[in-house]
């Protein structure tokens, strides 16, 4: 059976097949797969989900490899081997608010998809902060007056810049990463050590 690999949809998916593709592997069949989830090319079977899901898949070895963001590590704390970083997908968490933000002396209200990343923070700094669980778009919530503020990652900037808010404070930041199941690991370590060789930023096949 050909190693699984369990690949975050959508921003890090159209960034991995770049350096998939840079490693010298054909993305052919991974970028004709139309609104499949599931597709086999000659080396391998790729599963693709949600950054979340890709974790959980990976811990309960469904797939023998994630390729997901370091926030979701963060957030989630998945039971899995965090093997390196990937040259890719570099983003940083921040809170963000309207420019301009007036706070007034209430508790604040804090949106965010990553809610234990938040908690956390806040913990940190000693503040007491009230926490609203949002599944994304979260640029809405200070917008339309729903939190004083946001806890999400920033990429590019493009997503606060047009919707008028400003980072207030960056806090983590983060890359791709690739994750392994653990006892993928030891038992198909034979199938799996080349690959990932071969998937480590400036390693593996480089002299082939
Ligand atoms: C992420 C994040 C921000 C945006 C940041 O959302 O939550 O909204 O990307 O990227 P930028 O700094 O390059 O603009 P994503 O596109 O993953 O979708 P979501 O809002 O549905 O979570």
């Amino acid at each position: 059976m050909k190693p699984v690999i369990a690949l975050t949809k959508g921003r890090l998916e159209k960034q991995f097949l770049n350096y998939y593709q840079s490693l010298g592997y054909d993305i052919e069949p991974l970028t004709d797969k139309g609104r499949k989830l599931r597709v086999d090319t000659d080396d391998f079977q790729f599963i693709f989900a949600k950054g979340p899901d890709v974790a959980t898949y990976v811990q309960y070895g469904i797939a023998d490899l994630g390729i997901v963001g370091g926030d979701i590590l963060a957030e989630c704390q998945p039971d899995v081997f965090d093997l390196f970083p990937l040259p890719f997908g570099a983003c940083r968490m921040a809170v963000a608010t309207e420019e301009g933000k007036v706070w007034s002396n209430g508790k604040k209200r804090i949106a965010s998809k990553y809610t234990g990343i938040t908690k956390a923070f806040y913990k940190e700094k000693g503040e007491s902060v009230d926490i609203i669980k949002l599944e994304g778009s979260v640029e809405l919530a200070p917008i339309l007056g729903l939190s004083d503020a946001i806890v999400d990652i920033v990429e590019t900037g493009n997503t606060l810049k047009e919707n008028g808010l400003v980072v207030e404070e960056e806090f983590m930041q983060f890359s791709a990463r690739l994750i392994a199941n653990r006892s993928a690991l030891k038992i198909k370590r034979e199938e799996l050590k080349p690959v990932i060789d071969r998937l480590k930023p400036n390693g593996g096949n480089e002299h082939d």
